[in-house]
């Protein structure tokens, strides 16, 4: 039998090889095992904020770190498109079962992506900048693939801000970005998790010029 995954083997991962090991037998069981037994909040913030801070412009919609495709299930969207990119085949194949993606994207976030300059109306993310996964970097190719006026919206672990230099990243594009709007949420409602399960995230907001 598997054993059950932790957060503990998600913040332990080094390299995008290792990502997409973890999430090949994760996939499956993702839903129930954890985001439904945890109470894992961070898509729902998303979407929260996303429709808070959104106009009839933002869209498309990318969803960076897709997954099983949580955000796409809780976003309200009568008008806008969503797609979604990850590097794990199987996490995208569940997003698809969810019937809420206009397109799968399989690819390194780390890497160039094959998408247009200015495509995108919007990026939303959970649970992707956090340990072990996706740094402030990626933000570059982000901005590229996004419309001025383009919304971000996405989760950063809170103890990881500073210390992966997300802090810096916003000052260094700070002239390509408006000024960011924090909101620090719990990532869990009931994680009994002894290390990680009162973790919160900052949720990021700000605009491309
Ligand atoms: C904790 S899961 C979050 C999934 C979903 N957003 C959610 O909130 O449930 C992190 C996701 O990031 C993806 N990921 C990790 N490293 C990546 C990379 N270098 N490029 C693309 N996706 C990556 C993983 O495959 C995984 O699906």
């Amino acid at each position: 039998m598997t054993k059950k995954k932790s957060l503990k083997d998600a913040y332990s991962l080094k390299t995008p090889e290792d990502s997409i090991n973890l999430y090949k037998t994760w996939a499956s069981t993702y839903d129930d095992d954890f985001a439904q037994q945890n109470d894992y909040r961070s898509p729902i913030e998303i979407a929260k904020y996303f429709e808070k801070y959104s106009n009839d412009e933002n869209t498309p919609i990318l969803d960076v770190g897709a997954g099983t495709g949580l955000i796409g299930e809780c976003l309200n969207l009568d008008s806008k498109e969503i797609d979604a990119i990850d590097i794990s085949p199987e996490m995208l194949k569940i997003a698809t079962t969810k019937n809420c993606y206009s397109k799968i994207i399989e690819a390194d976030l780390s890497k160039g992506l094959s998408i247009n300059d200015n495509h995108y109306g919007a990026i939303v993310s959970a649970g992707t900048f956090t340990y072990g996964h996706v740094g402030p970097n990626v933000l570059d190719e982000l901005i590229r693939v996004t419309r001025p006026g383009g919304l971000f919206v996405f989760t950063v672990h809170s103890k990881l801000f500073n210390k992966a230099g997300f802090d810096k990243k916003l000052l260094e594009i700070k002239k390509s970005i408006s000024e960011p709007i924090f909101h620090k949420v719990d990532a869990y409602g009931n994680n009994p998790d002894i290390d990680h399960g009162s973790d919160q995230v900052i949720i990021t907001v700000f605009r491309k010029r």
